[in-house]
């Protein structure tokens, strides 16, 4: 498949380095930062030259013939939002690693409707893909209810420590930070995971679960006088389901977190519990989920999907 990639930090230059493995082209690349622009994309990848000389111009890359935009520079729907229609309207289909477009229906039904109708009109399909969002606290936990006759409740834990992962990371969770700052930052939307309330929408929309409210909490993980991560906890409640949540998403992102890990229970007939001892690593996963994804996407319908609506995503060599 032709691609075009539009943001090349560490995740857009990993989906394109396994993607350039799979044997896809990449036909035109696009970033903002001036330190990127006009290098072979080759180089960047610390491979041969590819003769894709990297621009910051994304309307003259999206003029080249291609079947798909991978698409990784922000987390946003709002931001990105210019950017996906741009690609729509260019005939291209969309893998994007935006966060809150994996299931931005609850959140940004408006936008998430314009993009829908967008991308009907012009025949091509839209997804967001990634870890979390796009697997581990959502895709997942959906495919384990596929053996279920009844499910009551889904809870989702996940466990990273971030010192094995990127300072980018680390300065998102609020590491270093005093535990006043890392209020003020949460407050004002800087800090914190952004999609796992999304996830808690998807699971609830997948299962046929009609949402009255989501709730969603951080609270910094601090160590000494010093933050060292956070702990965010999702909730989604049912119209008809009482004071329980249906839905609880538990995360943990923290310098030196105990047992890393991901679990998964299906609280329901029959009760499904997965445990992935040391954690899916969210990287090198989202590189992976997207470019498995590719083929899948090129197939799937117009619109703006959800990834439980792509047929079941495996590696394809
Ligand atoms: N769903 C998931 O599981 C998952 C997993 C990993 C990452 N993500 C998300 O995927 C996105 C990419 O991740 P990353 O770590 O690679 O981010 P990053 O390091 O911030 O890289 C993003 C790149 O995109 C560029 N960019 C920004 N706006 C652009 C535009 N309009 N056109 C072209 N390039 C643009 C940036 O340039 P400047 O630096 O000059 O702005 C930067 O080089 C992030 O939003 C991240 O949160 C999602």
């Amino acid at each position: 498949m032709r691609l075009i990639h539009q943001g090349l930090g560490s995740i857009g230059l990993g989906i394109a380095r396994l993607a350039l493995e799979r044997g896809h082209t990449v036909v035109a690349a696009c970033d903002l930062d001036p330190a990127k622009a006009g290098q072979d994309l080759g180089a960047l990848l610390g491979i041969s030259p590819l003769g894709v000389e990297v621009t910051t111009d994304a309307a003259a890359a999206l003029q080249t013939p291609a079947d798909i935009l991978v698409h990784c520079t922000g987390s946003r729907l709002r931001t990105v939002l210019p950017q996906l229609e741009a690609a729509v309207e260019a005939g291209l289909d969309v893998a994007s690693t935006c966060e809150e477009l994996a299931y931005p229906w609850h959140h940004h039904p408006g936008e998430a409707r314009r993009l829908d109708e967008a991308a009907r009109r012009r025949g091509v399909t839209v997804v967001g893909l990634g870890v979390n969002p796009g697997f581990v606290m959502d895709a997942l936990p959906i495919m384990l209810t596929s053996p279920c006759r009844q499910v009551n409740r889904v809870t989702a834990e996940r466990v990273v420590d971030v010192s094995t992962r990127r300072e980018a990371l680390q300065r998102k969770v609020g590491v270093g930070l005093t535990p006043d700052a890392f209020q003020a930052g949460v407050r004002e939307g800087r800090l914190g995971h952004v999609g796992l309330a999304e996830s808690a929408a998807m699971i609830a929309a997948a299962l046929g679960w009609e949402v009255a409210r989501i709730s969603e909490e951080i609270t910094p993980v601090v160590g000494g006088d010093v933050v060292r991560g956070l702990h965010q906890v999702a909730r989604a409640y049912r119209i008809e389901g009482g004071e329980e949540p249906a839905v609880v998403l538990d995360l943990v992102m923290a310098q030196g977190a105990a047992d890393p890990h991901d679990a998964v229970t299906i609280h329901g007939v029959p009760e499904v519990h997965v445990v992935i001892p040391g954690g899916i690593h969210g990287d090198l996963a989202t590189w992976a989920i997207v470019a498995n994804a590719l083929p899948a996407i090129k197939d799937a319908p117009p619109g703006l999907l959800p990834v439980y609506r792509l047929p079941l995503l495996h590696l394809t060599a």
